[in-house]
């Protein structure tokens, strides 16, 4: 069957689809139908059946007889060190964590933070609650304490789990103490902390409240692993929305694990005892479907990388891992490529290392330029598929399906719906556009098995924010089209979020943390195009009357403000000072306006402008700082 057929069997009968695809997961008790829609719009996939996810992504495989199979690779060209763990070793080191666990009184439903750089380690955290029914929430590394402490008060963990420290190529990050600030800043109090100590850096640890990793598990019983409903919420993944106030997307269990399973074979073209590869970090919901759970619940050798595409040392370093562990299907984002393909344009790195096991590189976290995805094919010689999605779905919207058929690619396009979705492209009255026409991108409701049900303690934020604007439609918050072919393309967002570096930030949320300095009577944050990042973050500071302090000392502070607030992974580095913003007539600020003059994209000065005088002022000011064409791409 190719992909035509494959669809439109999805489309014909839905509930037979997924519960055939159901058969590829072990159930405690099968669920007796694919979709509850009781609740509508609030859906849920096989709530009535039991089932558990670690027995899934781990001892099923043992009991298989996959036990000495290597399950996770740990790369880092940081530490210099490469190592392997089994199924069954993985197994043990799972269940004696969760038997620690459950000693100190986390049982199904408890929640847990992870808080870990990339190591083996954070996936048996992740592996060892979901073993016991509780709920994970990750915290990736790069956020500063401030974001971690509106994560814990959010979620209300019993426990945190975290490391030492997080290595990146020019530092150690010190995780201890962020995490000991981020409690001190937070309400909610965890019952306790167990660190992970790295040779790198060992924490001092609070007398009481922490325990040590190895000491912790010292004599413990082994947990089982723990059946849990189907709509059970497997973990939260806390993802950028328009506010400083992240939105916590939850994943239920079994739909989670049925979809990652069929995406893991149809889409990925990966079954047991391949070796798969996704270069991203688990603080990502990348990290959550594919470098944790896609590839060990399909059975496969998953790669934990620490280190950077580029300067760990040398941009070949993706390319010695392909090679070196045999790489069937590979995965990065965007941004990784066009650092490599800047340092090594011919591809010199590519021709050292035999990549014959290679057999495609996937692509996402942003749009992929049509340059980068030539510039790939023409070097690795395999398709290159770019494929969107979000942390909402947890799996791709779109993809080229090379488990079941490799379609024509076209460079700028994500290729096509994947079964699950049905996309339409609407305009603002909610009517659909014709192919070629640019119109929000929806997805009919249902949405799919393994995308989120509603957000974690905030159902009328999920409905404002995704349900309410189109009725009977999931908005993505992207804009674009579909061609006569039926392929998609993914141009811009529609909301104030913006990707730097593959990584979703919310220009709403450091433009709270501006807002604070003393000296700021009123700021804009847009997304400007950057030829490495994809896009960067600029602010606009207008000054309150009075305000003495030279404008440089403002655009410093702000700048370390974001840092210490947000983290460095927001990559804030630039701001300038104006005398006003421009703004509609009813007080609404035009970013979109106000990023296309930095662009140097052609714009219509709105008809609703309060002053259009101020275009010209942002322009002169946008000079300044050498836009429109600074590193454009
Ligand atoms: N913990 C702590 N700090 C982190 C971090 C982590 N896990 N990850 C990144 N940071 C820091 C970096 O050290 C950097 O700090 P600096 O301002 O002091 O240099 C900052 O956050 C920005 O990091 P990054 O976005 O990684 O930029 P970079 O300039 O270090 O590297 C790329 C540029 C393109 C090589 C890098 O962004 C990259 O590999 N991108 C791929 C992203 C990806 O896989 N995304 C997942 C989506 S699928
Ligand atoms: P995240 O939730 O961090 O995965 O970010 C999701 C957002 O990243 C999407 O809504 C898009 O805006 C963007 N995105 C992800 N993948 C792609 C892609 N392949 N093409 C275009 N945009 C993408």
């Amino acid at each position: 069957m190719g992909y035509q057929d494959v669809y439109a069997g999805w489309r014909a009968d839905p509930d037979r689809f997924w519960m055939q695809a159901a058969e590829a997961i072990d159930w405690q008790k099968k669920p007796s139908r694919a979709l509850f829609d009781d609740k509508a719009p609030i859906y849920e996939w096989f709530a009535d059946g039991m089932v558990n996810t670690c027995w899934n992504a781990v001892d099923r495989h043992v009991a298989a007889g996959r036990g000495d199979q290597v399950a996770i690779v740990h790369e880092s060209p940081i530490t210099l060190s490469t190592r392997g763990i089994t199924y069954r070793q993985l197994q043990d080191r799972v269940a004696s964590l969760a038997g620690a666990l459950r000693m100190r009184g986390v049982e199904k439903g408890d929640r847990v933070i992870i808080y870990m750089p990339m190591i083996p380690e954070a996936l048996e955290a992740m592996l060892a609650c979901a073993r016991l029914g509780a709920i994970h929430s990750v915290v990736f590394g790069g956020f500063a304490a401030h974001e971690l402490a509106i994560r814990i008060d959010d979620f209300q963990p019993k426990a945190i789990i975290a490391a030492s420290c997080g290595l990146e190529p020019n530092r150690v990050i010190h995780y201890k103490p962020l995490l000991d600030s981020a409690i001190e800043m937070a309400s909610h109090q965890p019952e306790f902390c167990v660190i992970f100590q790295r040779e790198q850096e060992v924490a001092k640890l609070v007398e009481g409240r922490d325990f040590n990793w190895h000491g912790f598990q010292y004599g413990v019983k082994p947990a089982e692993c723990v059946p849990v409903e189907g709509n059970h919420p497997a973990y939260i993944l806390y993802t950028s929305g328009t506010t400083g106030q992240p939105k916590g997307v939850v994943r239920h269990t079994a739909g989670h694990l049925v979809a990652l399973q069929w995406s893991m074979s149809n889409i990925y073209n990966i079954g047991a005892g391949d070796r798969f590869w996704a270069a991203s970090d688990v603080g990502w919901v990348v990290g959550h479907s594919y470098i944790c759970y896609g590839p060990l619940v399909a059975g496969a050798t998953t790669v934990v990388f620490e280190g950077k595409p580029v300067g760990t040392p040398h941009a070949g370093v993706f390319w010695r891992i392909i090679q070196n562990h045999r790489i069937k299907s590979f995965f990065t984002a965007p941004t990784a490529l066009r650092a490599i393909r800047r340092e090594d344009p011919d591809g010199e790195w590519i021709r050292r290392y035999k990549l014959h096991d290679l057999q495609a590189l996937f692509l996402a976290g942003e749009r992929a330029d049509p340059d980068t995805v030539k510039w790939a094919q023409q070097h690795l010689g395999v398709p290159v598929v770019d494929h969107w999605w979000q942390t909402e779905t947890g799996w791709a919207i779109a993809a080229n399906p090379i488990g079941i058929e490799t379609l024509p690619t076209k460079p700028g396009s994500p290729s096509v719906p994947m079964p699950g979705y049905d996309v339409q492209v609407l305009d603002e009255s909610g009517h659909p556009v014709p192919p070629g026409t640019l119109g929000a991108i929806t997805i009919k409701l249902p949405l799919p098995p393994g995308a989120l049900p509603t957000l974690w303690n905030a159902e009328s934020r999920f409905r404002h924010s995704y349900l309410d604007h189109f009725p009977g439609y999931y908005e993505t918050g992207d804009a674009g089209y579909v061609d006569e072919d039926g392929y998609l393309y993914i141009m811009a967002r529609t909301d104030d979020v913006i990707n730097v570096a593959g990584h979703r930030l919310s220009t709403g949320a450091m433009e709270e943390v501006l807002a604070a300095h003393p000296d700021v009577a009123e700021c804009a944050v847009i997304g400007v195009a950057d030829a490495l990042k994809g896009q960067a973050p600029l602010g606009f500071l207008c000054l309150k009357a009075g305000a003495t302090t030279p404008h440089e000392q403002v655009v410093k502070d702000v700048v370390r403000m974001v840092r210490d607030q947000i983290g460095p992974v927001a990559a804030f580095k630039s701001a300038c000072v104006v005398e006003r913003l421009p703004k509609t007539r009813s007080g609404k600020i035009l970013r979109a306006t106000m990023a296309k003059i930095a662009d140097g994209e052609d714009f219509k000065t709105p008809a609703t402008i309060d002053d259009p005088a101020v275009l010209d002022e942002i322009g002169a000011a946008l000079a300044l700082l050498g836009y429109p064409n600074r590193d454009k791409p």
